[in-house]
């Protein structure tokens, strides 16, 4: 035994629920994703969200830490060995302004309770399948666009994410490019594979070669011609909406004006809604 054996440092007790972070990876200097272990018993569907997080600050008193957890959609398919996240960094964010500076071998705290409105089950069948994003609402159609499920469920799958600048559509973009390379997915769509899947990206602050809120594009009739589908219809079309508060609601009353709607787990029907999460 060495002396410093001998006296060696106590352990530092893991974290409750700890995982360890496997990849980071920074995007622009507002978004992130990072990649961690999976716990072996964690079983979620694709679209759902998890508690995660680190420890706080110290309290000035007591000097106890106190668990700082948000909800986070998890950005991986169900049945990936990894568990992947897709987060916004607010410089004061209680949370992300700690969190974007993780590492790789790092711990988080991860609650392995998944739940969700975005999910296949709160849907009944149809024929479209639309994934409406803006910002980091991408994160739960990053998971279902690697789902087979998504389509052998669906003859289209149209995807629409609108960013604030081009630099923010690039996860998402990376990652549908990266779909044609899928064996799973191949296998299950076969021919035709950018006929099944339509990605529609658009920004509104920075130029692109598609500008402007996807709500506006949708109204005014622009996107469906780009798209070259027809308009949206309660018999064909289901929706799964993920963006901040603004976009979820204007684009919720579009939906229903269109006449679909709302489902839940507990009732599927037309469309679903959830918040993208912000700090
Ligand atoms: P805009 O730049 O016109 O506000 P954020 O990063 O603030 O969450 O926004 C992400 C994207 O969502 C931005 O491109 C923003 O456009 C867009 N957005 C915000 N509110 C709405 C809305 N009500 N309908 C459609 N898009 C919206």
């Amino acid at each position: 035994v060495t002396d410093a054996q001998a006296t060696a440092v106590p352990k530092v007790p893991t974290l409750p629920d700890s995982q360890t972070v496997t990849e980071v990876k920074h995007w622009t200097d507002r978004l992130f994703s990072f990649r961690c272990t999976r716990p072996a018993s964690l079983r979620f569907r694709s679209g759902e969200f998890v508690m995660i997080g680190l420890m706080g600050d110290p309290h000035p008193e007591t000097g106890k830490q106190k668990p700082l957890l948000r909800a986070y959609s998890i950005a991986s398919p169900s049945w990936d060995e990894e568990l992947e996240f897709y987060s916004i960094k607010v410089p004061d964010g209680p949370l992300t302004s700690k969190l974007q500076h993780i590492k790789v071998g790092d711990e988080i705290i991860l609650r392995p309770k998944p739940v969700g409105t975005l999910v296949h089950d709160a849907l009944i069948p149809g024929k479209r399948l639309w994934f409406f994003a803006t910002g980091t609402g991408f994160a739960p159609f990053a998971s279902l666009l690697r789902e087979p499920q998504t389509y052998e469920d669906y003859d289209e799958v149209i995807i629409t994410h609108t960013c604030r600048t081009a630099g923010e559509l690039t996860y998402g973009r990376e990652l549908i490019e990266a779909l044609e390379h899928d064996e799973l997915l191949n296998e299950v769509i076969g021919e035709g594979f950018w006929k099944k899947i339509k990605y529609y990206p658009t920004t509104t602050r920075e130029e692109s070669p598609k500008m402007g809120r996807i709500t506006d594009l949708i109204r005014s009739g622009e996107a469906y011609k780009d798209l070259d589908v027809a308009p949206l219809c309660p018999d064909n079309d289901r929706a799964m909406i993920c963006g901040n508060l603004a976009f979820n609601l204007e684009l919720k009353d579009m939906l229903e004006e269109a006449g679909l709607v709302e489902g839940a787990n507990s009732k599927p029907m037309q469309y679903v809604v959830e918040k993208a999460f912000l700090d």
